[in-house]
Parts: C-alpha cells; structure tokens; sequence
C-alpha cells in the first residue's frame, strides 16, 4: 500500500503508541501497578514501574526515591508518602543519618515488605570485614527490617575486599538480595571482579544530563553489572530545571525539565532514585512512561553532557 504523507503520520503515532503500551505490557509484575496521582501537567493515571533485572535475576524497580538529606519526621512522612504514591525502591545509606526515619516511613505506609525494594550502604568508616557485618546489622536494626534487597560499599575506600568478603557471606546466607557499589571507576571494579566469588549487580553513580558517564556505562553493560544515577536532577545545578534544550523537548511533550530529564535515564535502561520533598514533585517524577524521546531529541540531550562531576567537593 502507497502511503501518504497523512498516513505515515498516523501510522508514527500508532506505532509509538503501540511502544509505550508494549512497554506498559513488560513492565514487571513484581512491583505491582500502582495508582498514582498526576502531576499538574497530567492527571491522576494508573501507571507501572518497570524493572530491571540483575545479574543474579532478582528484579529491581527502574525507578525509585532518593532519601539523602531526607531526615526525622520529614524524612519518615516523605517515604510514606513516596510509598503511597507507588514509589517501591527507596535509597539510603548509613551516611544519610535517617535509616530509622525510612524504617519508620515504610512502617508508616502500611506496605509489606516483599513489595519494597530497599537499598543501604556501608559508609567508608565501616569499610572492612568484621566492620562491615557490624555496620550491616546496625542499619538492618535501624531500618527494622530482617533483610535488604541491595547493600553497596559507598565508596572505593579502605579495605574494600574485606567488605566484600563479609557482604558475599551476608547475601549467601540470605540476609540481602543483592550486592553492589558505588561510585567505583573500572578499575577499582576490576579489582572486585578480579577475587570476587559473587560478582557486582549495581554500581550507583553520579549520573545526569550533564555527566553521562558513557564509558562507564558501556563498561558496566559489558559486564553486566547495572548502572544506577545518583543525583539524576544534579540536584538543579547548573540550572537542570531551568535548561532551555531540556524545556524545549519537554514542551512538545507537555513534560516538566526533571521529568525529561528522568524519561532519558529511562531509555537508557539506567536506574534512577531522584529525591524530593515535596508531594506534587514525588508523582511529578513517576510519570513519565506515557510519552517517548525521539532519537533526535535523545542526541539533543546527549550534547548536554559536560563530562565532569557537578560534585567536584565529593570527590
Ligand atoms: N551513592 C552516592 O554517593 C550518592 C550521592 C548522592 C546521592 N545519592 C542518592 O541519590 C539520590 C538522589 O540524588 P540527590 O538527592 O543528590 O539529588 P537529585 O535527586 O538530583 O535532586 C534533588 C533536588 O531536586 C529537586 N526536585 C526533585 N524533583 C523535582 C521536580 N520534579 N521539579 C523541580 N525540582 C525537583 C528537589 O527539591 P524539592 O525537594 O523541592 O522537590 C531537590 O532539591 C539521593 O537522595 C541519594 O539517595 C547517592
């Protein structure tokens, strides 16, 4: 059949219609659908979180909520709230100080546990063996859970084996899902990947717009270890909200900056936990598997890229 011009429009339309409903249809049941509210740029809609699955084959929502400076009381009534949204994965780490207000939240919500997916990490004082199982335990008390579904070594420092050795052991006897790290460059995962006996399943990084960090995710792909984004918003430097190439693409599609911002990780199969306090923003954020970057506008945001950390005092 011949097609005209209005024609293949309608088909394109289709047929990215026809996408979005097929990933609609693979995301992942483990997690559930949930409903959720609208953001004020679209209204209430059910809406799913698809997820990933790790190198050992546990699943892992794509998407999730970042709780870093998320503390007490405020840090508890956002994880229920995040939680009653449909968030499912839920980020914190020793360092964050809130552990017990995210095991709060999660009391708070209501939610059983075998439908979270929650993730801590052992903070470079702790690094080693004894004081690794040490430090797990203490955020496992904290959090009043019996078991994480990911622990990481936060950061590449001090004896980084030892903590290995001792979260392997941790995972063999059932006590956490998956283990991974952070913030680790090829090299210092190589040295991992070198003695380890439980590969890596996650190394969260800084990763954003405007530090895509391409060869580290070619890397982590090749070896089958999953890329999860820090900081996906870069916390708005550099003026993320405000970008006028991200506003410009977010337009045609009646999206928000951060929630572009959050569709391109998507696409990217990268795993993103972006953090906010407020409401509006929580079921801003998870809506954004009813539309799709084009190829173009994927390239457009590829140039963004500045190939360096927004957190040059974390380094
Ligand atoms: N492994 C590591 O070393 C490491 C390092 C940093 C972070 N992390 C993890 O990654 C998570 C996310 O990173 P992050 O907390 O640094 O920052 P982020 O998620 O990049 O940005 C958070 C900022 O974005 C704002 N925001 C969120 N949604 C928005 C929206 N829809 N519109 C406008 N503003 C919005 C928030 O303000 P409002 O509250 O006003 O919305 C907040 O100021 C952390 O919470 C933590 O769990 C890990």
């Amino acid at each position: 059949m011949k097609h005209t011009p209005q024609t293949k429009r309608v088909n394109r339309r289709e047929f990215l219609q026809t996408s979005v409903k097929l990933s609609a249809t693979a995301l992942i049941a483990t997690f559930g659908i949930h409903k959720m509210h609208g953001s004020a740029t679209s209204p209430a809609k059910s809406v799913a979180i698809e997820s990933v699955t790790l190198n050992n084959g546990v699943k892992m929502p794509i998407l999730g909520f970042g709780t870093l400076y998320l503390t007490g009381s405020v840090g508890e009534k956002c994880v229920s709230d995040a939680i009653a949204l449909g968030y499912r994965l839920i980020d914190t780490a020793t360092i964050y100080n809130n552990e017990e207000a995210v095991g709060a939240g999660i009391k708070r919500s209501g939610i059983a546990r075998e439908k979270l997916f929650v993730t801590s990490k052992v903070w470079v004082d702790d690094s080693g063996y004894e004081k690794t199982k040490k430090a797990f335990e203490t955020s496992l008390n904290k959090l009043g859970l019996d078991y994480l579904d990911l622990y990481l070594i936060h950061r590449p420092r001090g004896d980084v084996k030892g903590s290995w050795r001792a979260m392997e052991e941790l995972y063999l006897e059932g006590r956490i899902k998956a283990i991974g790290v952070s913030n680790f460059e090829p090299h210092q995962l190589n040295e991992i990947l070198e003695t380890c006996s439980i590969k890596p399943a996650v190394n969260q990084i800084e990763t954003h717009a405007f530090f895509q960090q391409p060869d580290a995710h070619q890397y982590l792909k090749q070896h089958d270890i999953k890329l999860e984004a820090w900081s996906p918003f870069a916390q708005g430097r550099n003026g993320m909200f405000t970008n006028e190439v991200l506003a410009s693409i977010g337009k045609k599609h009646k999206k928000t900056n951060a929630q572009i911002s959050l569709r391109w990780h998507y696409q990217r199969g990268i795993i993103a936990i972006p953090r906010t306090s407020d409401k509006a923003h929580m079921a801003e954020n998870l809506n954004i598997f009813d539309f799709e970057l084009d190829r173009d506008e994927m390239a457009m945001i590829s140039k963004l890229d500045l190939h360096t950390t927004q957190f040059p005092e974390w380094d």
